[in-house]
């Protein structure tokens, strides 16, 4: 009796601890998710250009760019490098915002200490965005910095000596793309500071209101007015129409401005508001776009917006194995697949609307349409999760693509600051072409961008930590700024 008692115990035990492991599994805490968030933010530190301020914390970086824009008599101090190199680029920079700000008015709840450190960095970019939206009437500064230039050395910041060209869109050399986009950034801004900074906010919903004025009023593509100093590294391949659709969309959500209402109406079926498009990036805001309008149907039942509740249900179908219209690539290990060049920023912008869509669902009880099949909110955070645990390190490769977080993780980091020694350890100046030994090293980046998600593994699964492998190893800005979004939402999970 009692033996078997004992035995029996024991079984319960094992089939507690094999039940709910597998039940539970998880890979990751949530403090393991907070501990990402406060990374994926402190990223955007190494990125700063301009007068860095006395709490910085990446104290391997130094001030640069402190003469941005005098040449031409503007003030274009500030801002954030994109990626791995030292150009200001309008277009990327404008959208991280929009996809920053956007972050924190979803899961800015979940944020818990990091709220502040989120704001900053949003600030960063928008004290930026605001100087170049209103130095000039009728003009939009949109880059600092000569691309070929640029790439043509390998410098710290803190020593760059390549031309700061500025490049600005006008009423005869128009930008509607990056000038749209800068009014998304500017409202979504608007609504995160709303109670906060009340005047602040003002300010940026007033900037945000006469940008996309001058975005929609003089129409082209900046690529068309700028070419070579845009083309091919941040082309609008898209064309202008669907950051006018999601520009306005976010000045109606920021301002309840009847007009935006009435543009959006009257405009979007000329904006790709009835296209099905599945990539969501800096290029191409359209299924962006229809999931912040699907808001407005679930929510308030606006007939008119029915429309983005069902193209976005398309959208979110195709990301659903199983569905009848599902239509994604996914890696053996079960990344995500969509571009060989940068391809974690398609996972993490497509998970962010993957949880916001499941957000807008669930306050409703709604489900997405797939065909005759439905699917839950519940199924789209579960997606949402395999996305995320596969960055973080649960994957084929058991490594982290994000730098600093776990005990592996991309050490060759393709990012001029990150792998020439610190201006602190070496206060010399490294010159343009003296640079290149540290690209060419096979040493680790002396300086640890801390929170860089970089491009991520191929479509095998696989990954060169090779620092002359950019599309594998560079890290963007717009990689880490809905992934923001993300972690606070699974940091709240228990
Ligand atoms: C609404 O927006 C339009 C267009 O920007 C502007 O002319 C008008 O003054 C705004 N109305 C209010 C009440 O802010």
């Amino acid at each position: 009796m009692a033996i078997a008692t004992a035995f029996s115990l024991k079984l319960q035990i094992l089939f507690i601890i094999f039940c709910c492991r597998s039940y539970f599994s998880t890979a990751f805490t949530s403090q393991d998710y907070a501990d990402a968030l406060e990374m994926s933010i402190l990223f955007f530190e190494g990125q700063r250009s301009g007068k860095l301020p006395s709490n910085q914390r990446l104290t391997w970086r130094g001030d640069s760019g402190l003469s941005d824009g005098s040449a031409y008599h503007v003030n274009l101090v500030g801002g954030y490098y994109d990626a791995g190199d030292n150009v200001k680029f309008g277009l990327p920079m404008a959208f991280t915002t929009t996809l920053l700000a956007w972050s924190v008015i979803e899961f800015g709840s979940s944020m818990q200490n990091q709220i502040t450190n989120a704001k900053a960095a949003i600030r960063w970019s928008t004290d930026y965005l605001l100087k170049a939206a209103t130095a000039t009437p009728d003009t939009l500064y949109v880059q600092v910095g000569d691309p070929n230039m640029d790439h043509r050395c390998w410098e710290r910041p803190e020593d760059m000596d390549t031309p700061r060209n500025v490049y600005k869109v006008t009423i005869q050399n128009p930008g509607s793309d990056v000038a749209a986009e800068t009014a998304a950034a500017l409202a979504a801004a608007s609504i995160v500071f709303k109670e906060s900074d009340t005047s602040y906010s003002t300010e940026l919903l007033h900037a945000a209101m006469k940008v996309f004025d001058f975005a929609d009023r003089y129409r082209g593509s900046y690529s068309d007015s700028l070419n070579s100093a845009v083309c091919p590294f941040y082309c609008s391949y898209s064309g202008y129409q669907d950051e006018l659709l999601w520009g306005a969309s976010w000045l109606h959500k920021a301002s309840l401005n009847g007009t935006y209402l009435a543009y959006i109406q009257s405009n979007g079926h000329t904006m790709g508001s009835e296209d099905d498009d599945y990539s969501f990036s800096w290029d191409d805001k359209r299924p962006g776009t229809k999931i912040l309008l699907s808001k407005e149907f679930l929510e308030k039942t606006t007939e008119e917006f029915q429309l983005y509740k069902s193209h976005s249900d398309n959208y979110i179908c195709s990301l659903i194995p199983g569905t009848p219209s599902f239509q994604a690539q996914y890696t053996p290990g079960g990344l995500f697949y969509k571009a060989t060049e940068s391809n974690l920023q398609y996972v993490t912008s497509t998970t962010f609307l993957l949880l916001t869509y499941a957000k807008y669902l669930g306050s409703n009880g709604g489900v997405a349409k797939c065909g005759g099949s439905t699917v839950t909110a519940e199924s789209l955070i579960a997606q949402a999760k395999k996305q995320v645990d596969y960055i973080l390190g649960d994957n084929p490769a058991k490594m982290s693509y994000m730098v600093g977080f776990g005990n592996k993780y991309p050490q060759h980091v393709h990012h001029r600051g990150s792998s020439v020694p610190s201006i602190h350890a070496h206060p010399n100046r490294i010159s343009c072409n003296d640079g290149f030994q540290y690209l060419y090293s096979s040493s680790p980046n002396p300086n640890v961008l801390v929170g860089a998600i970089v491009g991520g593994p191929d479509n095998r699964d696989h990954f060169a930590d090779d620092r002359n492998s950019y599309q594998q190893s560079e890290p963007a800005t717009y990689i880490n700024a809905p992934f923001v979004g993300a972690l606070a939402f699974f940091s709240a999970k228990n």
